[in-house]
């Protein structure tokens, strides 16, 4: 039904009807919704939140390199314009010469798309893929954006377990017994979001024999894949199946520690024969957003290229992983809370054994979690998980902080009841 306008007495225009477009009645986005408010309200009435909800490095001291803003600051002259619709061609050559130094065959400055942050081109890629009814397979848990945009663009998200007892690796026979003819893209999250897990080079080349049988898009979402943990080895997808045609996205939000740049790369690799329409939509879809953020974009080449300062985050005595090895360890403590300790990422994807905890609503404890203890995590249903008996923390706060939440949420956990 059209919206009907009317003015009340101060003049204002009052809608009696302004309905949501239809095609947002399937798109979910929990982990930013009702809780978020209730932590919004709590602050507005003057609570401290201690907030472990959100993969955001700057707010917990983890800055950005200087280097990189310094950069992107010398060249703010440079980047009053509109850029080329995919970016300007020097970030784009880095990120290509980026995956040929990784083993990445045939990528040029051509093949890269780059983008406001990884979301945007997750958006895109959907886009420019899916009618109504067709399928992509999702990893349950996922990061939800993925299962968003598939909704958005009117597809239907297949989920495909991942096996906690299998260090969350994907239940290939699972994914493989979920597809039928409308099947046309794979999406791999490696490592993943939320449960840490970085595939081993067995399972992803699983992964891809399927979208090989199955003609599948590969989309593999990699922005995780320089924080890994104890020798942990990331593979990228692009190398292991050089046949196949593979989306590969990074950027600067998680490594770079520069979530609020809005800067990430979507990379074509493989054959386009049989794809040059879709290829097409990206493009056109590119240019329809004109471009992404000009400034950031001149981050990229010098983060590419210059001294990975991620890698003494992650290593012993590093932030990452000294906060990870801490709240894993004093998680695990706590009675009823299990946990699969994470090779990459930067979270803990907790499960509260049902034996121990009888957990009908996961939003609705942390919802109880917020108001009682103020401390705000996600729950595990939001990421497109069928049981509600897991919790999502970040690590990104300091240990003794870290140590706080969990002393929280074991105090909360102690008498709390469905
Ligand atoms: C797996 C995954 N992909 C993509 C994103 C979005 O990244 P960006 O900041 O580049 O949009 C996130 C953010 O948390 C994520 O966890």
């Amino acid at each position: 039904m059209a919206a009907v306008a009317a003015r009340d007495p101060e003049q204002r225009i009052v809608f009696s009807l302004l309905p949501q477009a239809s095609r947002l009645k399937n798109v979910r986005y929990d982990i930013r919704g009702p809780v978020l408010r209730r932590a919004q309200e709590l602050e507005s009435a003057g609570h401290r939140i201690l907030k472990l909800n959100l993969g955001n490095p700057a707010p917990w001291g983890l800055n950005t390199p200087e280097p990189i803003v310094r950069d992107m600051m010398q060249n703010i002259d440079a980047a009053q314009g509109y850029s080329d619709a995919r970016g300007i061609h020097s970030a784009r050559l880095a990120v290509a010469q980026y995956y040929q130094e990784r083993g990445v065959r045939d990528v040029g400055p051509d093949d890269v798309f780059l983008g406001n942050g990884v979301s945007e081109l997750i958006v895109m890629s959907m886009q420019a893929l899916l009618n109504p009814g067709d399928e992509v397979l999702i990893p349950s848990p996922d990061y939800p954006l993925w299962t968003g945009a598939v909704n958005l663009c009117g597809g239907r998200a297949m989920h495909y377990r991942c096996e906690e007892s299998a260090g969350w690796a994907p239940d290939l026979e699972h994914l493989a017994s979920l597809i039928t003819d409308r099947t046309r893209a794979l999406v791999i999250i490696n490592p993943n979001n939320p449960t840490g897990a970085v595939y081993s080079e067995e399972t992803l080349l699983g992964l891809l024999d399927i979208a090989r049988r199955h003609q599948l898009l590969v989309l593999c979402d990699e922005i995780y894949e320089k924080i890994i943990y104890d020798g942990a080895v990331h593979h990228h997808a692009a190398v292991l199946a050089p046949d196949l045609l593979i989306l590969t996205m990074g950027g600067l939000s998680k490594t770079y520690r520069a979530a609020g740049f809005r800067s990430g790369w979507l990379v074509v690799t493989g054959p386009a024969v049989g794809a040059e329409e879709y290829l097409e939509g990206l493009q056109l879809l590119a240019n329809m957003r004109l471009c992404p953020n000009v400034p950031a974009q001149f981050a990229i080449q010098t983060a590419l290229g210059g001294y990975q300062s991620i890698t003494s985050l992650v290593r012993p005595g590093g932030r990452l992983h000294d906060q990870r090895e801490s709240a894993w360890s004093k998680l695990t403590d706590i009675p009823g809370v299990e946990c699969t300790k994470p090779d990459g990422a930067l979270y803990l994807f907790a499960r509260l054994d049902p034996a121990v905890h009888k957990i009908r609503d996961d939003q609705q404890l942390v919802i109880d979690l917020l108001n009682q203890q103020h401390l705000l995590l996600s729950h595990g249903t939001g990421f497109n998980f069928p049981t509600p008996d897991h919790l999502r923390l970040v690590f990104l706060a300091p240990t003794d902080v870290m140590d706080d939440a969990i002393g929280r949420l074991g105090r909360f956990l102690e008498t709390y009841r469905q």
